[in-house]
């Protein structure tokens, strides 16, 4: 395998998932796979599990880990082909990906959605950046519409998790005073779409997500009865797809709660804004799998650096 940028990277999700609770059960198995072999993390956003997971994952492998905080510590790059440098910027995506390249073996970039730009955000300009002058394996650690190795983790939770033939899995949109991405909640679509499940998704009117992501899945407008007979619910927050990155609603209805998640189990890649998206007793409840999602990234993280490295 050469990159992971996105859940379509994934050859197999039973034979990855599979692999993944192996690695879990001995996490140190394949220390030698990465003796000698650098990871570099680029952040250009804030992170606590991806930055721990992907670093923890690297160093079961054996590997050296350099992170950089390219955001805030790095240069302003250029993306555009031809431009004038006279204002911010002051490297080019060009030099910046070929000189990473001569430091590490695989670089790994988060970079999120801007929610001003549409087209930018979709053209993926910095991962695609990396991923077109980088010499060497780029994985994807969220970036503008994808968050792959989130939805990994969260196909090893389900798997460790699920009792059933076919689950009934709801995706719902949650209320938020800040302006979201996509790209959690288009990872966990397509990652659904791999798996034999009954999904729907739930979200007020006008925050339906990309329909070339969604396609044909199930939309209902109505949470509670979305919810009924859910054995896993997954709860996230994103800003309007059709008005671009606009918080339309924060109707606090939409809060999940113990009586609509039922008997199902809570779902939620994590951080979340506790009474605003969930509430307290659903989170410190046993039906919650958020800290179990969280420890698997690391599972996850690992798969993936262990198919590149073995490629
Ligand atoms: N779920 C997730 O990606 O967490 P961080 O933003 O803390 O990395």
């Amino acid at each position: 395998m050469k990159h992971y940028l996105s859940v379509k990277d994934i050859d197999s999700l039973p034979d990855w998932v599979s692999e993944a609770r192996k690695l879990k059960s001995n996490p140190r198995a394949f220390e030698y796979l990465g003796k000698g072999k650098t990871i570099c993390l680029l952040f250009f956003n804030n992170s606590l599990r991806t930055r721990l997971s992907t670093q923890k994952a690297a160093l079961n492998l054996g590997m050296e880990v350099m992170v950089m905080n390219f955001g805030s510590e790095g240069w302003q790059l250029e993306f555009e082909d031809g431009v004038v440098m006279n204002q911010g910027k002051s490297e080019h995506i060009k030099e910046a990906t070929k000189v990473v390249s001569q430091f590490c073996d695989i670089v790994a970039i988060r970079a999120f959605a801007s929610l001003t730009n549409k087209e930018k955000d979709e053209a993926e300009v910095v991962l695609n950046g990396f991923t077109k002058f980088a010499s060497i394996p780029v994985v994807n650690m969220e970036s503008s519409v994808a968050h792959p190795l989130q939805a990994l983790a969260d196909a090893i939770t389900l798997d460790e998790q699920n009792t059933k033939a076919k689950p009934k899995v709801v995706l719902s949109w949650a209320p938020h005073p800040k302006a979201l991405p996509h790209a959690v909640a288009n990872s966990f679509v397509e990652m659904m779409q791999l798996q034999d499940v009954d999904f729907v998704i739930t979200h007020p009117e006008g925050y339906e997500l990309n329909p070339q992501i969604t396609k044909d899945m199930v939309i209902e407008y109505n949470q509670k009865k979305a919810c009924k007979n859910a054995d896993f619910i997954y709860v996230k927050n994103w800003s309007s797809y059709s008005d671009y990155g606009k918080v339309l609603s924060q109707d606090s209805d939409w809060m999940m709660t113990s009586e609509k998640l039922g008997n199902a189990k809570f779902m939620h890649c994590l951080p979340v804004r506790r009474n605003v998206v969930v509430e307290d007793a659903v989170l410190d409840g046993e039906q919650s799998l958020v800290i179990e999602q969280a420890n698997n990234r690391t599972f996850a993280a690992q798969v993936v650096l262990k198919k590149i490295l073995e490629s």
